[in-house]
């Protein structure tokens, strides 16, 4: 049985390897994410949170957009971006913890679907933001690591006291 990971856990640091095999087996692993991440009321959940350590990620915004639904996106680049907007995050391996965050408005994305086939494809809004931050999570990066050192503080002593 999966679960979600909490802050400190290394493979959430850890670079992620791709995935290479289209199989079942992926498939079913998608499939526990997308529940997992139902259960946990989130929006999006990658591989590390899982404590797996690849290149894919799942999300439904169905929550915050009308027009969300559950996908997975195996092996995702974000290959341009665009603009500038200031959206709240959290994270589910950060409990807690909600911070604003700037990031690019929208991103071109190229990724696989489950069955292997290559996309590419542009996205803006709620989908351009957890895209982001779910494909930081393949990368070792967590989303208080773009905040003022100030705010990092603030939220170390926050994650202090939540782990104690
Ligand atoms: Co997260």
């Amino acid at each position: 049985m999966m679960r979600i990971r909490i802050i400190g856990d290394d493979v959430l640091r850890e670079q992620t390897r791709e995935v290479t095999e289209f199989d079942d087996k992926l498939n079913d692993l998608i499939e526990n994410m997308i529940d997992t991440m139902h259960e946990a009321d989130g929006i999006g959940l990658a591989a590390p949170q899982v404590g797996l350590s690849l290149r894919m990620l799942v999300t439904d915004i169905s929550g915050v957009e009308k027009e969300g639904k559950p996908e997975a996106f195996i092996n995702p680049y974000i290959r341009e971006s665009f603009g500038e907007v200031v959206l709240e995050e959290g994270c589910l391996s950060i409990p807690g913890i909600r911070e604003e965050v700037t990031r690019p408005e929208e991103i071109v994305l190229e990724y696989q679907d489950a069955t292997g086939a290559k996309k590419k494809e542009q996205f803006s809004g709620w989908m351009a933001r957890v895209l982001q931050h779910e494909i930081d999570h393949l990368d070792g990066v967590l989303f208080v690591d773009h905040l003022s050192p100030i705010k990092k503080k603030l939220v170390a002593n926050q994650l202090t006291a939540i782990n104690a």
